[in-house]
């Protein structure tokens, strides 16, 4: 039987960077999960069926966070005296051991995909912890909430603290062992094979690792060209290599399967043009990037050479959990970007870094963060009134608004695929 589901209201969504639909008490059809109509008056063919109308209140694309570390939820907001490498060291490393235990991961995991609830993430790219079955209670509280993600078992063989690190033949051997306990996963949660990043795995990791996404036909995620003290480190482990991104092209792990890297930072024309052949994805995780003292991603130059762009909150580098903040500081680091540095790559606009947060890392899902036709349904309908104006504003006024000065308090419904997900437990 088909499954069909009306939603009315002021909806707002971006089909591309440039382009913010906005309609006022308009109808959303989907039909078994999938939007088959979205416009102005409903199709007389719906007429009759029931009609769920938010009347004056929002509804816009779920928020898709390309890049998150789940067992870092504790440390957010802390450690932000260091760079990439020390920060490691001190602060997240020796939490992310912790993880050992699955009933410390439970209490942690559970709380975090609670705030990802709350946020209004319907889908995320996660990374877990080096343990496999810690990695496999995340993917089961993320299920049991009906949120979507694609979730990776951590790979460490290499320049990695006594306490969390493995050998090539266990990190191999456990994601294998965690790739088939995933094949229990219904469609919402998924894996995506692993590695830290460059330094810490070695060769013979990275290349097992690559054969494992193309057996199992999984995607990649890793960090890329993040901080320059790491970029030095990678070169200097692979002098073989012409570039930090060449050497995850040369062990198959960049574009034999779709590829998500975080950060980007510092990528040379070369790296960016492996990059678009590659179509590998770029997550922008801007409040981590200012956090670390990392950098600004030239993210205007990174769109126009047809790399595909997403959000990532990347916790705990980055603070805060919430996409709408994350897009709002992708905007205000872009125009730092423009000012200081070079006035050649203007800033991105609000459609754009809202379409980055929806649509942008909603790719890497298939049809995910818009409500064009054939897209899965994944929305959140926002109620604004609380916020106080005396001003009449047109619905992209309200979206800006609330983006910039409203939180999750507003966030009143989210829907999953056309499902309607209520607090987790
Ligand atoms: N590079 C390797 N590991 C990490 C991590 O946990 N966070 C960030 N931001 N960069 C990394
Ligand atoms: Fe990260």
């Amino acid at each position: 039987m088909q499954d069909t589901l009306i939603l009315k209201g002021h909806i707002l969504h971006t089909p591309s960077p440039t382009q913010l639909v906005a309609i006022s008490h308009g109808y959303i059809v989907a039909v078994d999960g999938v939007v088959v109509y979205c416009g102005k008056t409903l199709p007389s063919s719906y007429e009759g069926l029931p009609v769920v109308d938010y009347g004056d209140q929002l509804i816009i694309p779920g928020f898709v966070d390309t890049h998150a570390h789940a067992p870092q939820y504790c440390n957010r907001g802390l450690g932000m005296d260091k760079e990439l490498l020390p920060w490691l060291e001190t602060y997240t490393f020796p939490e992310e051991t912790k993880f050992n235990d699955p009933e410390y991961a439970r209490l942690v995991y559970s709380a975090f995909v609670r705030d990802l609830w709350r946020h209004g993430t319907t889908r995320s790219i996660l990374f877990g912890t080096i343990h496999k079955d810690s990695t496999v209670v995340l993917m089961k509280l993320l299920e049991e909430a009906g949120l979507s993600a694609l979730v990776g078992k951590v790979n460490m063989d290499r320049n990695s603290p006594d306490f969390l690190i493995e050998t090539t033949e266990q990190s191999l051997a456990d994601t294998k062992a965690w790739l088939e306990a995933s094949k229990s996963f219904g469609p919402l949660v998924k894996p995506i094979i692993t590695p830290r990043f460059v330094p810490s795995c070695t060769s013979e990791l990275m290349r097992g690792l690559g054969e494992l996404a193309k057996e199992y036909d999984v995607p990649v995620q890793s960090h890329l060209s993040e901080n320059y003290g790491e970029i030095e480190w990678v070169s200097a482990l692979h002098p073989e290599s012409d570039s930090y991104t060449d050497v995850y092209y040369e062990h198959q792990l960049m574009g034999q399967t779709p590829t998500v890297m975080a950060h980007c930072i510092h990528l040379s024309d070369e790296e960016m043009d492996r990059m678009e052949e590659t179509q590998t994805m770029v997550s922008h995780c801007p409040y981590s990037n200012v956090n670390l003292s990392s950098g600004i991603a030239p993210i205007r130059k990174l769109l126009e050479h047809h790399i595909p762009v997403g959000l990532g909150s990347d916790i705990s580098g980055g603070h805060a959990v919430s996409m709408a903040k994350v897009l709002m500081e992708a905007i205000g680091l872009s125009k730092m970007k423009w000012v200081e540095v070079d006035n050649q790559y203007a800033p991105l606009t609000l459609r754009e870094a809202f379409y980055l947060a929806t649509k942008g890392g909603g790719t890497f899902f298939g049809k995910v963060g818009s409500f064009e036709e054939g897209y899965e349904l994944d929305a959140l309908i926002i109620d604004d009134t609380s916020m106080f104006d005396a001003n009449e504003r047109s619905l992209e006024e309200r979206l800006e608004r609330w983006i910039y000065i409203g939180d999750d308090r507003h966030i009143m419904k989210r829907y999953v695929a056309g499902r309607l997900v209520e607090e987790p437990k």
